[in-house]
């Protein structure tokens, strides 16, 4: 092994290799790999069905592949064997190694509408991981002032717009200390005037060094702040490469026609 090759080894934060997933008769995942250094920001786009959720899902402990290994760094390489359908018990202890490394925004922020904002941030570190409440509640104080909403700590969910909401969300997941962040279209379900300002807070994030993987349609976004991107389609990356690549010179038929038709969503032909 060559130093350059040591040296980017040991900036791994997570790889996947060979992820395979199949609902029912439908493989949804068919062999997909993904490597993610410190610090970097990953963006997967794909059309609808192409397995985007499922990945982040995968990486995150939510669903378990049928075949492939994770390895986030300074934890167990997990090793998703078919044998492990034989044995429930092993294969849920895998994919519970993960849940604690990376920490999931979704599409639909998914807040307890009956606690406040402030016990929605603090429900994982204090109630799940255990940490003290005084040391919780903050530095939960402290990361909602991060995205400017202070005075919101003791509102109900319902009393936020959209976008106060989604980046309650963001802090939430913050809050359980990950190693790494994965967004799912954290911005394609808000009225568009309130897309800019949950951005605006992801870029913010990347910009302070932490590492992510994020699903979005937002290519401008995705130029600005991705340092590789993933184009999937039907299962597998079908071309992945910098953003300039990806978005201005596409090598593959499947990826300009993907990105010709979200460019131009109205255009017909
Ligand atoms: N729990 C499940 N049970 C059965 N099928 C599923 C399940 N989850 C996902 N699928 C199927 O797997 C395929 C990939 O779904 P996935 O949600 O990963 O796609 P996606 O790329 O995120 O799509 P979108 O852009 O619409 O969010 C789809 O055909 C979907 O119907
Ligand atoms: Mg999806």
């Amino acid at each position: 092994m060559s130093r350059t090759d040591e040296a980017s080894t040991r900036d791994q934060l997570l790889t996947a290799r060979g992820l395979r997933k199949s609902f029912g008769p439908n493989e949804v995942l068919r062999g997909i790999d993904l490597t993610l250094h410190r610090g970097e920001v990953v963006v997967l786009i794909g059309p609808s069905g192409s397995g985007k959720t499922t990945v982040l899902r995968a990486l995150n402990g939510l669903e378990t592949p049928d075949a492939g290994t994770i390895v986030v760094a300074g934890g167990p390489d997990i090793d998703f064997a078919s044998t492990d359908a034989t044995r429930p018990k092993q294969k849920k202890q895998k994919r519970l190694a993960l849940r604690d490394r990376s920490a999931m925004v979704f599409q639909h922020h998914n807040l307890f509408p009956h606690l406040s904002v402030l016990e929605n941030v603090i429900e994982g570190p204090w109630r799940v991981q255990g940490r003290p409440k005084a040391e919780v509640v903050a530095e939960a104080r402290s990361l909602l002032a991060r995205v400017g909403l202070d005075d919101k700590a003791d509102a109900r969910p319902h009393q936020l717009s959209g976008g106060q909401q989604q980046r309650v969300g963001i802090v939430r997941a913050l809050a359980l200390r990950p190693d790494l962040l994965l967004f799912d279209e954290p911005t394609s379900a808000l009225d568009p005037e309130l897309v800019g300002e949950v951005l605006l807070v992801i870029k913010e994030l990347a910009d302070e060094g932490w590492s992510m993987v994020v699903v979005t349609h937002e290519l401008s976004f995705a130029r600005e702040a991705a340092d590789h991107v993933l184009f999937l389609d039907g299962g597998v990356v079908v071309e992945e490469g910098p953003p300039s690549q990806i978005f201005e010179t596409p090598q593959h038929e499947r990826t300009q026609r993907f990105l010709s038709r979200i460019l131009r969503p109205l255009d017909g032909d």
